[in-house]
């Protein structure tokens, strides 16, 4: 995915300019990673629905949300689907985000890179709704999975990133990054958000 285009204020900075970098060469902007899901057709309906009849408390921001579920509760299909997907994924992505940061990651045994979808919640934003600026620290790894995207919705701002969202997309940031989503000026933007953890050596 090329963000040249959807930059929200300026470039990425280097490395050597972050604010919080005071080891140089240390570490690296993570610049999310988006994927598009091949099964988006024959899930997406089911979702929808599972959100739009459970999604009842209000977040800071405005928008409705379903209870938190963990990783393993999976009551569709549905979820087994787009879960195990994402959980495909999810070795590349890390390799990915850590390619730049010096992190011993880079050096661990494969058979150690276990990340597993922790927790899940579905989102349903109706005209005027958003989310706050916020992270999901101490997780690994957070994504929002787009399941309707109504001409207008907002997008996704992860840092300095403006993400466009679309129906059957897939965004993956490192969780520590903060995230927010301007107030949707249409209702019906609907999408599944989680966290993922690290499994390594903990099986
Ligand atoms: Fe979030």
């Amino acid at each position: 995915m090329d963000f040249k285009n959807h930059k929200l204020i300026t470039q990425p900075k280097d490395i050597g300019d972050l604010d919080y970098n005071s080891l140089p060469g240390l570490t690296s902007p993570f610049e999310p990673l988006i994927y598009e899901c091949p099964y988006h057709a024959s899930i997406h309906e089911i979702l929808i629905e599972w959100i739009d009849s459970t999604a009842s408390v209000t977040v800071n921001g405005g928008a409705r949300r379903t209870k938190f579920y963990t990783g393993s509760d999976r009551p569709l299909r549905a979820h087994d689907l787009l879960f195990d997907w994402i959980e495909s994924l999810l070795y590349d992505a890390v390799r990915r985000l850590a390619m730049y940061t010096n992190s011993a990651y880079n050096e661990s045994p494969d058979e150690t890179r276990i990340f597993k979808i922790a927790d899940y919640w579905g989102m349903m934003y109706d005209e005027g709704g958003g989310a706050v600026l916020h992270n999901h620290f101490p997780y690994s790894l957070s994504f929002g999975y787009y399941l309707r995207v109504p001409e207008g919705s907002s997008p996704l701002i992860v840092e300095e990133y403006k993400i466009p969202v679309e129906e059957g997309r897939l965004v993956l940031w490192a969780a520590h990054q903060p995230h927010e989503v301007p107030d949707c000026e249409v209702g019906g933007r609907c999408m599944i958000a989680g966290n993922v953890s690290y499994a390594g050596v903990f099986r």
